[in-house]
């Protein structure tokens, strides 16, 4: 008998539905070529959400996600959207659900593609052989501090940080950097900000724990230019919630298009994660076929290895999306003169076939 795996499937906004469709059709390929079945159960978020039940994260959806654990989600947002009160906003209904089940822990890695290098705005020579990772943490900082106060004449957001919070993301960092290439930089402001502080005092600490990892220190402003300048400098970075936001769109175009970037948000305990792109909902560019599915379908991958442990699986997506794009098939945000265009359907039809039959040849 197969082992069969339940999925939560969250497509929500804007270009979610369609590229969330490749990311399916992906794991239909997944369960043709490797010993398992996906049990995949649709639900509402976002602007999605607010036109079924009036909010950004429906009750039942909630619910669905806590039963399940194991989260595919799209994106949200959309302009239509735009005139709402703030509270009932799309983007509401992400930061609810990473909240709601405790996902402080959001990984991004950012990875340069051979065929991709030329498609890049920067220098092939400055991006070819990234391999980094951003560790954002995710449900504290300057969006969820209190007070948060809107008036006519006047607006607070409040960037807070305690040691509980800080421990546990930069743990996270230093075990991801064990495992990698032994780096870390933790990103901050302490030249300014009290919470940069005491956030620079806690990593330090906590470095003792980890004395073969090589802990530098940057800030913020210094690392968006070093992101441009020289990236390959940097192993795993470590971000408080705002800092990363930031900085991971910036490295997505590392490499090549903010279209390439996944992620995975992960909790203590319980076994809650949420595998999403890093990029939004582009509403400009939905339903037009046009929208880089890569994102979405290396999230796939990544829910494959960090929540159902199959790495195999995860290893044949991702070489199946490197042998699609050196056959010279791409969408149009990472199009180059003398590559296909095509659209987001056929990529994803292009990926899923490369992993029906690069798997043949591997496993
Ligand atoms: C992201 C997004 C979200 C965030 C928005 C949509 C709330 O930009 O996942 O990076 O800021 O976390
Ligand atoms: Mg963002």
């Amino acid at each position: 008998m197969p082992t069969n795996h339940t999925i939560v499937v969250l497509p929500g906004d804007g270009i979610g539905p369609e590229i969330m469709d490749q990311a399916v059709k992906v794991l239909k390929a997944v369960e043709k070529r490797f010993d398992t079945t996906f049990t995949l159960e649709y639900g509402a978020i976002g602007g999605a959400g607010i036109d079924e039940a009036g909010v950004p994260l429906p009750d039942k959806t909630l619910a669905l996600a806590k039963r399940v654990k194991v989260i595919l989600l799209g994106s949200v947002g959309d302009y239509k959207y735009d005139t709402l009160d703030p509270k009932i906003r799309p983007e509401q209904g992400l930061l609810q659900i990473r909240k709601a089940l405790g996902l402080f822990a959001n990984l991004r890695p950012v990875k340069a593609y051979q065929a991709l290098l030329h498609t890049s705005t920067l220098k092939p020579e400055i991006i070819d052989g990234i391999d980094m990772l951003i560790v954002r943490e995710l449900t504290g900082g300057l969006y969820f501090g209190e007070p948060k106060i809107r008036t006519e004449t006047n607006a607070v957001d409040s960037m807070t940080y305690n040691v509980e919070e800080i421990d546990r993301i930069t743990r996270v960092a230093f075990d991801a950097a064990m495992k990698r290439g032994k780096r870390l930089c933790s990103v901050d402001k302490a030249n300014v900000l009290k919470t940069s502080q005491l956030w620079r005092d806690k990593v330090e600490r906590i470095a003792k724990d980890y004395p073969d990892v090589d802990l530098s220190h940057m800030y913020v402003d210094n690392a968006a230019m070093q992101l441009v300048r020289n990236p390959k400098q940097f192993d795993v970075m470590l971000t408080g919630n705002t800092f990363g936001d930031i900085l991971s769109d910036e490295a997505s175009m590392l490499t090549g298009s903010l279209g390439m970037l996944p992620s995975a948000s992960m909790g203590a305990t319980g076994g809650y994660a949420i595998y999403e792109p890093s990029h939004g909902s582009a509403p400009d560019i939905a339903k037009q076929n046009k929208a880089n599915p890569i994102a979405q379908i290396l999230s796939v991958a990544m829910l494959l290895e960090y929540s159902l442990d199959m790495p195999q699986a995860a290893r044949a997506i991702e070489q199946a999306i490197a042998d699609t794009l050196a056959a010279g098939k791409r969408t149009v945000d990472i199009a180059e003169p003398g590559s296909t265009i095509i659209g987001t359907t056929e990529m994803g039809d292009a990926i899923a076939e490369q992993v029906l039959s690069a798997q043949l040849q591997t496993v």
